[in-house]
């Protein structure tokens, strides 16, 4: 595996395209829960403009997140900074392959429910949504917490391609 000293800008720009598509999914999904709860009881939908926007900017994630996936293996991701704790070290590594992992499992739940029409799927999608708001939460906290407390300026690995 690579060892790089930064992120590509590519890798930055996907970070940040990914993050925006995904605030949406979160704020508008009323419309996909009510069609979502009309097909289970067996109601003919018509898709709206907010459910064909979940679908698209949905499907875009999962291919972003796949582009991504792809970046890190071949280019891999700048090592911690060395002044955090290894203890940290390693919840930072989780975080970011669980962030991965539920990216995946949330897309791919939601378009078997959606395209499969399989109902069990739209559970685990429910449930990776609060998954995600957890795990990106988490992220946050921890990227706000090397700025302002460790003072190791993180953020600006995902500013500027180093
Ligand atoms: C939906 C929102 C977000 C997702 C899914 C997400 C996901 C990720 C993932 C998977 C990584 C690891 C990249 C890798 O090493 O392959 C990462 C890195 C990073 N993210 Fe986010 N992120 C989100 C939002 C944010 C926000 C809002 C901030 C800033 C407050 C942020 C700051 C960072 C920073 C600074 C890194 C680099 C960490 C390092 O190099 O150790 N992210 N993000
Ligand atoms: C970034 C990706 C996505 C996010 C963050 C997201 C988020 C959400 C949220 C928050 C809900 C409401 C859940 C609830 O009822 O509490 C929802 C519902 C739904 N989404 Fe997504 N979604 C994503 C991708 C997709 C994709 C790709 C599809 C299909 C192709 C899809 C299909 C559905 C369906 C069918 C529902 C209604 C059933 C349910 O509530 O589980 N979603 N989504």
């Amino acid at each position: 595996m690579p060892n790089p000293t930064g992120y590509l800008a590519s890798q930055i720009w996907l970070h940040w395209l990914v993050a925006l598509l995904i605030i949406p999914q979160f704020l508008l999904n009323e419309s996909m829960g009510q069609a979502w709860r009309a097909i289970e009881r067996g109601q003919e939908v018509t898709p709206s403009v907010l459910i064909t926007a979940h679908v698209v900017a949905g499907v875009a994630v999962l291919a972003l997140v796949l582009w991504r996936l792809v970046l890190r293996l071949t280019h891999g991701a700048p090592p911690p900074p060395a002044s955090e704790a290894p203890a940290l070290q390693m919840v930072g590594k989780i975080t970011h392959g669980l962030l991965y992992l539920v990216l995946a499992l949330l897309t791919v739940s939601g378009g078997m429910a959606w395209f499969g029409g399989i109902k069990a799927s739209a559970g685990v999608h429910e449930a990776a949504t609060s998954l995600l708001l957890l795990l990106v939460s988490l992220h946050v906290l921890g990227a706000l917490y090397h700025q302002f407390v460790l003072k190791t300026n993180l953020l600006a690995r995902m500013k500027r391609p180093g």
